[in-house]
């Protein structure tokens, strides 16, 4: 007889899913104690009393969306905390357009393979969003679809209800003469990542690395940097008739979305010289290269909502941006023109200045080669850090392409993930056999480049055949002078034998543990009342030290170090 088969042989996790929603339970609760909503986790639809929200004659507005392919470097970076806030904040700002004040927020997570440590943070993220613009999320689908999906990827929709008091509609009857007030934007946003990934590609740069544009955040940093949430800002504005119409600048900039609060007979007019074009867009249009009119039906351009006040509330109305953390600045003026409402764009040509390709790219200045790092680790990952500290100066031969662990709960994964280096984990490790094991290794070795490994405790030996396969190019770190003190306890076990020095050594890994060819050793010197715990620290601080002058050296040099 053959054996019965159930959903989970399918692919498909009902008892996962179940984790999830009881691990994301708290954040959610917080959003569901906004006024009106009567929802409570687990529940097959949410509910909402609009009455007790406030509203005596409501309209309701409802707005979906969903984060494009910036979603593409949360899953590359493996940096999933903000990219929940993106969807939030693409939905509640369009309602803000229509005058209205969001009320609640469903949202659709799908994906191949449901992975709860990467659900929980995206989720998190929504939720978080959700309680900074006073919105419930009453409702939510997670669909794991093996096969539709690839096992790593995941897509996300949202949904955003509203409402406004019935004639209170944005817009409000615009005048010529009103001003435009621009609001700014905190990046990309989450319009033009497939066009800005392909610029980023030509670049040559990794999302580890320093942004040429920004000394202070990586490539990850700058692109997944989370869409502006304008809903505290506005809402007071709006409910005291200050702003007549705001326009949520989304895919095809300002060119494209302004026209579409303004009457016909209107043109807005925009000042290009009224704000600095932030580093960010500037590199883009340099490095794509892009001309100016393509960029600004692009991208937002710094400028991420656009509003229309009358010329007499414009101080009023910049101030009280100013006291909630908007910098909100004059950017032109509605002017009269043809039928169909348009943009006419003042200082174009300082625009184009500003984007003109420069000769060299920053990225190429004293390029050099730089060798593909994998790291394995296991848990805290300081000797990780240390590596990728020193793969941040323009001159060390290496960088890491990818952070490997079979512990899910390594601490070292987040610090890698928020540098914005692919990570990724071995699940079950210790419940598969070694073959299995390494050949999913090898699949992510291979798919991130790596030309060399770096154990960085790694708590796992390695096959005979795995070693072979990467000889030469598998190295580890040990705290002690190998090859005395194979293994575990050493630091107990150098105290115990009575010498006055041990240290640490980088080698060559192979199937016995700790017994490759060494490369480098640095000493530590024994004191008179050392513990092991106090050995522990001292030597700790010179692997830092250690690995990465081995690896530069043994990238440099080979086995003459
Ligand atoms: C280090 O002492 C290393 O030598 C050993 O495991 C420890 C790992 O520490 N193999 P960390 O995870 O790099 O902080």
């Amino acid at each position: 007889m053959t054996s019965p088969i159930s959903y989970a042989d399918s692919g498909v996790d009902i008892d996962a899913g179940n984790k999830l929603v009881k691990s994301i339970g708290k954040v959610v609760a917080q959003s569901l104690q906004r006024k009106g909503s009567m929802s409570s986790i687990g529940g097959f639809g949410g509910l909402f009393d609009i009455k007790a929200a406030g509203y005596k004659d409501p309209i309701l507005v409802a707005a979906t969306d969903g984060v494009g392919t910036k979603l593409k470097i949360a899953i590359d970076t493996g940096f999933h905390e903000t990219i929940g806030q993106d969807l939030v904040a693409m939905c509640v700002n369009d309602l803000l357009a229509m005058g209205a004040e969001p009320l609640f927020f469903l949202d659709y997570y799908a994906t191949g393979k449901l992975e709860n440590h990467i659900a929980e943070k995206v989720i998190a993220g929504i939720a978080k969003a959700c309680v900074e613009c006073n919105t419930a999320l009453i409702g939510g689908e997670t669909a794991e679809l093996p096969g539709l999906y690839h096992e790593g990827d995941y897509d996300l929709a949202g949904f955003a209800v509203g409402a406004l008091e019935r004639g209170t509609e944005l817009p409000l009857t615009l005048q010529k003469g009103d001003v435009l007030i621009g609001l700014p934007s905190t990046g990309v946003h989450s319009n033009g990542y497939s066009l800005a990934r392909k610029i980023i590609a030509k670049s040559g740069l990794r999302w580890e690395d320093i942004a040429p544009f920004d000394p202070k955040r990586t490539m990850a940093e700058a692109f997944l940097a989370p869409t502006a949430l304008y809903v505290q800002s506005l809402i007071p504005l709006i409910r005291e008739g200050k702003i007549k119409a705001f326009a949520h600048i989304t895919g095809g900039g300002i060119t494209e979305n302004l026209p579409r609060i303004l009457p016909k007979g209107f043109d807005a007019e925009i000042d290009l010289t009224s704000w600095e074009l932030p580093k960010l867009f500037q590199w883009l249009g340099q490095t794509g290269p892009m001309i100016a009119s393509e960029m600004l039906k692009t991208f937002n351009c710094g400028v991420g909502g656009v509003i229309v006040v009358s010329e007499n509330d414009v101080d009023e109305v910049l101030d009280q941006l100013k006291i909630t953390g908007q910098n909100a600045f004059k950017i032109g003026q509605l002017i009269s023109g043809d039928v169909e409402p348009s943009v006419k764009y003042l200082g174009i040509d300082d625009f184009e200045t500003a984007i003109k390709p420069v000769s060299v790219l920053a990225s190429e200045v004293g390029k050099v080669k730089k060798t593909a790092i994998g790291i394995l680790i296991s848990g805290r990952g300081s000797n990780m850090v240390a590596l990728l500290d020193a793969m941040q100066s323009p001159d060390y031969p290496a960088r890491c392409t990818i952070v490997i662990s079979d512990n899910e709960d390594a601490k070292g994964l987040e610090i890698a993930a928020a540098r914005g280096i692919k990570t990724a984990i071995i699940p079950n490790a210790h419940n598969m056999s070694k073959a299995e094991f390494e050949t999913q290794l090898n699949q992510y070795l291979e798919d991130a480049g790596v030309e060399i490994i770096c154990g960085a405790g790694f708590m796992r030996v390695l096959s005979k055949n795995f070693c072979e396969q990467w000889k030469g190019k598998l190295l580890n770190i040990h705290p002690s002078l190998l090859p005395a003190f194979k293994g575990l306890n050493t630091h107990e076990r150098a105290l115990e034998s009575g010498v006055k020095f041990t240290g640490a050594t980088v080698h060559l890994m192979n199937e016995d543990v700790d017994s490759g060819q060494i490369l480098d050793q640095i000493i530590v010197e024994i004191d008179q009342h050392e513990t092991p715990e106090s050995l522990q620290v001292k030597t700790l601080s010179q692997e830092h030290i250690l690995y990465p002058r081995a690896l530069r050296k043994y990238i440099q040099n080979g086995l003459k170090g």
